[in-house]
């Protein structure tokens, strides 16, 4: 059997590095494919060094650019690599503009269709993600959810239950793999002379904050009120600082802003922060995963049984002091995990069912 994966954005990379090991565990043959969405060494390269991700069979290189010249070039170049390899199966992860890609070019070829992360939903059509995941979701014959939520969600949109399997969250396979590397690795707080609990880690950069003058003014301007209390740190991702430019705030010197840091140190980061403040949908889990509480800058999120934990807070970024509060008297938060997401074997569940040694379904065309 041949499976060909595809990839673009950093996210993605920490998937696949948890379902790839097990395909080959499997015995299933993987091609993989990086659309080039994220290319910045530290938005790519550093997650197939540290997570010994196989190298891209194919890289696209389509480079940044507007929803339809990203998408467009990537439909392009992923319907050239199904003609040559012709898989048996494509797989997609998440959300991301190469996940629609992927999705509508084996569609459009008739290849059998997998998407890992299935079924999530904020509900916001506003959102790219959310119209990327519902067009992965109803082309896929076969939809692997990390929650009963993600399930539930598809089985209200009449996704037939044969085809939906809840294999748990493959994120969580990551984390439990590399926790202990994690903790001894070295951390941006040793340079800046901070010690564990003694800063507030933030994260922001989805379109619906970086795109929104106010909100990200919001953001930053709560952040920096946070700082009067305690040192936030923010690895930046590259479209947050381009946007920060353009805002020309001036931002006090508690507030340290470095580079987007590889998988392991983001997460010895994300251990030693006292809060969580994030627009990131990985982020919000990984922050329960080590019993961190969260704050969400955001209207809503798709992982909704965080926030009937209690170990995550919405906070819709409008206005600063009620950002800065929310964080500070999010410190107080006792977190405890649950198996929400469930017990770090996602991935190899994913392949035995591909490999077709644990499919209940028809996974003929919907
Ligand atoms: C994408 C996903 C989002 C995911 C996130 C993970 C979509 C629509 N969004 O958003 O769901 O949570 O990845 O990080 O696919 N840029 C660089 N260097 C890079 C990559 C991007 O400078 O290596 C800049 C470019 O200016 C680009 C902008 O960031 O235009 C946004 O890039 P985009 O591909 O939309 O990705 P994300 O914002 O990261």
């Amino acid at each position: 059997m041949k499976i060909l994966t595809i990839v673009g954005a950093r996210p993605q990379f920490v998937k696949a590095s948890a379902v790839g090991a097990a395909l080959s565990g499997a015995g299933i043959e993987e091609i993989c494919l990086h659309t080039g969405q994220h290319y910045d060494a530290n938005l790519s390269e550093i997650f197939f060094q540290e997570l010994g991700l196989r190298r891209p069979d194919i890289h696209l290189g389509v480079g940044s650019g507007s929803h339809a010249e990203q998408t467009a070039a990537m439909l392009v170049g992923i319907e050239k690599a199904l003609i040559l390899y012709r898989p048996d199966w494509m797989l997609v992860y998440g959300d991301t503009n190469s996940t629609l890609s992927g999705a509508l070019a084996a569609s459009k070829l008739q290849v059998p269709l997998a998407h890992v992360e299935a079924g999530l939903r904020s509900f916001n059509l506003a959102m790219p993600e959310e119209i990327n995941r519902i067009v992965a979701d109803r082309l896929s014959q076969l939809l692997f959810t990390p929650t009963t939520t993600a399930s539930e969600n598809l089985f209200r949109e009449g996704v037939a239950p044969s085809r939906v399997q809840m294999v748990g969250d493959v994120m969580f396979d990551v984390i439990l793999k590399h926790r202990e590397s994690a903790r001894r690795v070295q951390s941006p707080i040793d340079t800046l002379g901070l010690g564990p609990k003694g800063f507030i880690l933030a994260t922001i950069h989805r379109a619906e904050n970086t795109d929104n003058a106010n909100r990200l003014a919001a953001i930053f301007e709560g952040l920096a009120m946070v700082a009067r209390t305690l040192p936030v740190v923010i690895p930046l991702h590259p479209r947050t600082r381009k946007a920060l430019q353009a805002l020309n705030l001036s931002l006090p010197p508690d507030l340290h802003i470095i580079e987007p840091q590889g998988f392991i140190g983001m997460q010895r980061l994300e251990m030693d922060a006292i809060v969580i403040v994030t627009d990131s949908g990985g982020v919000q889990k990984e922050a329960f995963w080590h019993e961190v509480p969260c704050v969400t800058l955001r209207d809503e999120t798709e992982w909704v049984e965080l926030v009937q934990e209690g170990a995550n807070v919405l906070c819709p970024p409008v206005d600063a002091a009620e950002i800065c509060q929310t964080v500070l008297g999010a410190r107080k938060r006792v977190v405890r995990t649950s198996q929400l997401y469930g017990d770090g074997q996602a991935a190899i569940r994913i392949a035995a069912i591909l490999a077709g040694g644990n499919g209940r379904g028809d996974y003929s065309r919907p």
